[in-house]
């Protein structure tokens, strides 16, 4: 039963945007709005599980006993929250949208527009997923996701690989409704040894239960 699998198990989830400062009053960021990982978060909640929400800025609020939230704005801050709770969890579930590269240095004062062209240097910041996908020990389920606009379930399979996940969530931005800036979502879900199941385009809680469901089945 669904609800059995998922009482009491520690996940790990991550949430929306990370942003990366530049200067006190700006940054690098993404349109992520943080609704697919906190539909995760509630689903999983309400069948029982201890559920670690790991989120960048969002517009969104939660409250349930069963979830304690971690708010969080850079990708390094994510990073060092995920890898200390994911150490004694069962599952990792990472749906946020991290920003790739961060800004070298933060400016303590606000950049003034003096030059005609700005250059700024981007350090890349470390994949969380990939991070919890080569620790991971015996047992331990790593989930991850993938937008992708072209080529989508061969990207996806290879990422599922490099990262060492055992199951990836696709997004396709081909389809209509589908990605991070809407309500509903449209996912293939790709796990290991070539298994593929695809699903209609639906809210993003539909789609939520969706994804638990296939996890209970095949990670049972
Ligand atoms: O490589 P790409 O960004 O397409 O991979 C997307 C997946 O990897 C998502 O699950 C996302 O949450 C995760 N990711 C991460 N840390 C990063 C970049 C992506 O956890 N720095």
């Amino acid at each position: 039963m669904i609800a059995d699998y998922f009482k009491s198990k520690k996940i790990v989830i991550s949430a929306g945007p990370t942003y990366e400062k530049l200067d006190p009053v700006r940054f690098i960021g993404n349109y992520s709005t943080g609704k697919m990982g906190y539909a995760l978060a509630t689903e999983l909640a309400n069948l029982g599980a201890d559920v670690h929400l790991v989120s960048g800025p969002t517009a969104l609020s939660i409250d349930h006993p069963s979830i304690t939230l971690y708010r969080i704005e850079s990708a390094l801050e994510m990073y060092d929250i995920c890898v200390r709770e994911f150490q004694n969890a069962d599952i990792a579930i990472m749906s946020a949208a991290v920003a790739d590269y961060r800004p070298e240095h933060y400016n303590d004062i606000k950049i003034k527009k003096n030059e005609e062209i700005l250059t700024i240097n981007l350090v890349k910041n470390p994949d969380i997923l990939a991070t919890l996908g080569k620790s991971k020990k015996s047992g331990q389920i790593v989930v991850g996701f993938a937008l992708e606009t072209h080529n989508e379930i061969e990207n996806a399979t290879e990422k599922l690989h490099r990262k060492n996940a055992d199951a990836i969530v696709l997004n396709s931005l081909n389809d209509a409704g589908a990605g991070f800036k809407h309500s509903t979502n449209k996912i293939t879900i790709i796990l290991q040894k070539g298994r593929i199941f695809e699903f209609g385009l639906k809210d993003k809680t539909a789609v939520a239960k969706d994804i638990v469901t296939c996890i209970s089945e095949n990670f049972n």
